[in-house]
Order: structure tokens, then C-alpha cells, then sequence
């Protein structure tokens, strides 16, 4: 059974979602959660390339797709079902039918969060998702920059209208460090200070880090893979989301599989 549902969402394109999604997921199982990660972007799927998962899935006795298994985290992508360069060319209702086939057709087994990485905006496959499954919380990740942060806005919005709890946000790309010097290349602690500003929990800030970029490159984690980013970033921010989620008001889903 699937404990708990949580969406990471920005409204803004490339601020690191699928980033913090796959070092967020792999921080919590390494501290023995069992964790799921769903990757909803139909029109630009990451996941699969950052966990350096290849192939198609392979199917059960009882006809459930099986999820990947790797770095401790089970997976499944839109990615894995059309070759990694083809493009998708589908309408709202076919891509959101698509997702909602992967949270019900995936034997997920138990799961305390899966996670799914949306796709940027604010539009049906958003809107479909939090319909049609009682969404625990939602996580939001931003850069510190104003441009991100009209996003940001425009994706709370919906949350509220659709009753799904904002969990937190998490402040990616806050500065780059050269020499000892921090310089806040997006401005600095936009994101921070909204989350002050809208009453919202702040789970904690990704400095720009190469070893970051490059792991998900080379489909290994960097919270997988190097103990220090691990230990200095993620690990602050999974214990944080862990006690804030445990302070909203928790949904209960029932997905057996
Ligand atoms: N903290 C970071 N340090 C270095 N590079 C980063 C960091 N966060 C993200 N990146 C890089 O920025 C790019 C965009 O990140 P990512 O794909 O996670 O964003 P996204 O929000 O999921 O994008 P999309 O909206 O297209 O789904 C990637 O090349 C990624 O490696
Ligand atoms: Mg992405």
C-alpha cells in the first residue's frame, strides 16, 4: 500500500525539480524509508537518465508493471516506456490518463512517500493528478530569483484551490562558493523569504555544486554516491521534511498493489 502521495512541483522549468526530487528520495532511503519515485513529466522525463535506468519494465505474473530498483529507491518513468529520444506528442487528457495508469498499474508494494516529480506549469496534468488521488503534500523546490518565485506563487494557488498541503520548499541553486566566497548568482534568499512571507515551512537550501550536475549526468545520486553532499545538504532536508510532513494534516491513500 501506498502510505502517502507527495508531489514536488515549482510551476518554473529546469529550477531543479528532478534534481531534488531523486536526492530528496534517495536521503529518505537511506534512512530506511521505503520510498517510490513516480516521474509525471510526460513531455521531458529525467528521471530514468538520472538514475541510470535503461530498458523497458518488465511486467508481473498478475499483469502490474514492476518498478526499477535501484540506489534503494523503486522507480517508474514515462521515460522508460518510449525510446529516450523520442518526443511524446500528447493531449492533456491522454498524458494525465498515462500518470494516472503508472500510480495504479506500477506494483508498487508498501510505500511510506512516493514521489512524484511534475512536469513545470500549472496546467491539466497538475490539475488532473490532484483530483483524482488524495495527495498528501506538496513540496516545493525554486531558485532565489523573482521570475521563479511568480511561479511559485502561481502553483500555490492551485495547490490551495485543490486542498493539497504545501509540506515545504527547498531553496536549489541559493549561491555558487569560489574560493571560500559565496556569490548568490540568483539573488539572494528568495525563496527563504517567501516561505516566511506565505507561512510556508523552509526545508532547506542546495548550493550550485558541479558533483550535483555531473552525478545526475552519470545516473548515480549524488546523495548515493558522495557522503559529503549527503551529509551537509540532504540529510538536513529529508529529516526536515519528515517533521514537517508529520505536522500536516495527513491524507491517507489506498493503493493496493
Ligand atoms: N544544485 C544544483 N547544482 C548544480 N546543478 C544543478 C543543481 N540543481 C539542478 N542542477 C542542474 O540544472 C539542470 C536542471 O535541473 P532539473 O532537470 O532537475 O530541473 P527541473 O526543474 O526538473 O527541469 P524541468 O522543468 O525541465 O523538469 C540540470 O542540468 C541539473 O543537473
Ligand atoms: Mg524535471
Amino acid at each position: 500500500m501506498i502510505k502517502n502521495i507527495v508531489v514536488v512541483a515549482s510551476g518554473k522549468g529546469g529550477v531543479g525539480k528532478s534534481t531534488i526530487s531523486v536526492n530528496l528520495a534517495t536521503s529518505l532511503s537511506k534512512k530506511n524509508y521505503n520510498i517510490g519515485l513516480l516521474d509525471a513529466d510526460i513531455y521531458g522525463p529525467s528521471i530514468p537518465k538520472m538514475l541510470g535506468i535503461q530498458g523497458k519494465p518488465k511486467v508481473s505474473k498478475s499483469k502490474k508493471i514492476l518498478p526499477y530498483i535501484s540506489f534503494g529507491l523503486k522507480s517508474m518513468s514515462i521515460g522508460n516506456m518510449i525510446p529516450q529520444d523520442g518526443s511524446v506528442i500528447w493531449r492533456g487528457a491522454m498524458a494525465s490518463n498515462a500518470i494516472r495508469q503508472l500510480i495504479n498499474d506500477v506494483e508498487w508494494g508498501d510505500l511510506d512517500y512516493l514521489f512524484i516529480d511534475l512536469p513545470p506549469g500549472t496546467g491539466d496534468i497538475q490539475l488532473s493528478l490532484c483530483q483524482s488521488f488524495s495527495i498528501a503534500g506538496a513540496v516545493i523546490v525554486s531558485t532565489p530569483q523573482e521570475i521563479s518565485l511568480l511561479d511559485v506563487r502561481k502553483a500555490i494557488n492551485m495547490f490551495n484551490k485543490v486542498n493539497v498541503e504545501i509540506v515545504g520548499m527547498i531553496q536549489n541553486m541559493s549561491y555558487f562558493e569560489n574560493e571560500g566566497d559565496k556569490n548568490y548568482i540568483f539573488g539572494k534568499d528568495g525563496v527563504k523569504n517567501e516561505s516566511k512571507k506565505l507561512n510556508h515551512n523552509f526545508l532547506g537550501e542546495v548550493p550550485i555544486l558541479e558533483e550535483i550536475s555531473s552525478s545526475c549526468d552519470l545516473g548515480k545520486p549524488a546523495c548515493f554516491t558522495n557522503e559529503k553532499i549527503y551529509q551537509n545538504i540532504f540529510e538536513k532536508i529529508s529529516d526536515n521534511f519528515i517533521s514537517s510532513f508529520s505536522k500536516i494534516k495527513k491524507k491517507e491513500v489506498n493503493i493496493e498493489s
